[in-house]
């Protein structure tokens, strides 16, 4: 990893920590922040830790008004003996630059990310909590902050890496949750930025999520958005279905986000000789298999959610309840091998697991 020299101030008014028990996601933030800047002809400089504060952008700032930003979340846990652990971090940084690529922004240097990185978490490590299920929860973003009004990429932009501790995603924590499939509303379509991790996504999401929380559904199943007929993602999280002893989720298409959780389950699926197929699923297919009973369970997985088992799935009005609404067999395995390797209580076969202190052991 390179080393990047970074300017730290530290802050003289630490926060007090939450309850590690009570965690809610994305309530509360870390001491310090990483901010880098990026100006045409110069490149990104200026980087930095300074203490979480507000920060300051004209009010005509390419972000506020075209969108013109992405984002990325990763989690950093601390092992039975102490250790940092992070997760995949290379995967997130690759991913980043394949979203700022999609919305014409600059790219980072992804090893540079990655010790900026290191070096806030280092910090901040008193800020990871132990409790089972709670993690750091790490978002980088990149946001454009060039006063213009004029539709073009920006000449200047600002990338920041904050942290949050974090419990469960979803209220319902390992315990099933029920999902409203969107008939109305899309997401993306091919050729558009379903592929990228960008804010107007999850905008452009809001309005079916709002609909499906008065029903009483946790989040919505997005479908093709051309016939309405092929299953996409839900809304935090990229979806599996196991059908007939087989494992199927949808073939990245360009208008799906290809998550790094829904990676490494497939990844696991294929070490443990499960059958596997990512390829296009329609709506028919995963009614007539709840219909004839091989429609085992349904599970989402993503950085937030970790993996979570679907009990209910509505298809207009068609409710098809998975497995009796209990978590499965094969989505606990996966949730308790994957949390494991992550907080380091199973040994980490992959070579997934940054170790901080190791990392920056070689920096010094
Ligand atoms: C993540 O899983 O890290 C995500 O980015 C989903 C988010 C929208 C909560």
């Amino acid at each position: 990893m390179k080393s990047l020299p970074i300017q730290i101030k530290l802050t003289d008014n630490r926060k007090e920590k939450p309850n590690p028990e009570t965690l809610i996601f994305g309530r509360n933030f870390t001491d310090h922040m990483f901010v880098a800047d990026y100006d045409e002809g110069k490149g990104w400089h200026s980087h930095r830790i300074v203490p979480y504060a507000p920060v300051s952008l004209d009010p005509a700032s390419i972000v506020f008004h075209y969108g013109q930003t992405v984002f990325e979340g990763l989690k950093a846990y601390k092992s039975p003996n102490g250790t940092v652990r992070l997760f995949r971090p290379e995967e997130n940084m690759k991913r980043m630059n394949l979203s700022l690529d999609r919305l014409c922004m600059p790219r980072i240097d992804e090893d540079l990310a990655l010790n900026a990185l290191t070096q806030l978490i280092q910090i901040e490590k008193d800020w990871i909590p132990t409790v089972e299920g709670t993690s750091l929860y790490i978002r980088p973003f990149v946001i454009a902050n060039e006063a213009f009004l004029g539709v073009s990429p920006a000449k200047k932009y600002q990338f920041y890496i904050i942290l949050s501790p974090v419990g469960s995603y979803y209220k319902e924590g390992i315990h099933p949750v029920k999902i409203l499939v969107e008939n109305e509303f899309v997401r993306a379509v091919k050729g558009g930025t379903g592929g990228a991790k960008t804010a107007g996504n999850y905008a452009a999401g809001l309005k079916a999520q709002e609909v499906a929380d008065q029903k009483g559904y946790a989040q919505v199943l997005w479908l093709d958005g051309v016939e309405k007929k092929y299953v996409e993602e839900v809304g935090s999280m990229n979806i599996f279905f196991k059908i007939n002893g087989e494992v199927v989720t949808p073939a990245i298409n360009g208008s799906i986000l290809e998550g790094i959780t829904r990676k490494s389950i497939l990844h696991l699926l294929r070490h443990w000789n499960i059958p596997v197929a990512e390829r296009q699923i329609s709506m028919d297919e995963i009614r007539d298999a709840y219909d004839n009973g091989t429609l085992e369970e349904v599970f989402g997985t993503g950085t937030a959610a970790v993996i979570s088992p679907v009990g209910e799935l509505n298809w207009d009005g068609y409710k098809m309840v998975v497995n009796h609404n209990e978590t499965g067999p094969l989505a606990r395995q996966l949730f308790n091998t994957l949390t494991n390797i992550q907080t380091g209580n199973e040994e980490d076969p992959f070579g997934w697991i940054l170790q901080l202190n190791n990392e920056l052991a070689k920096l010094a």
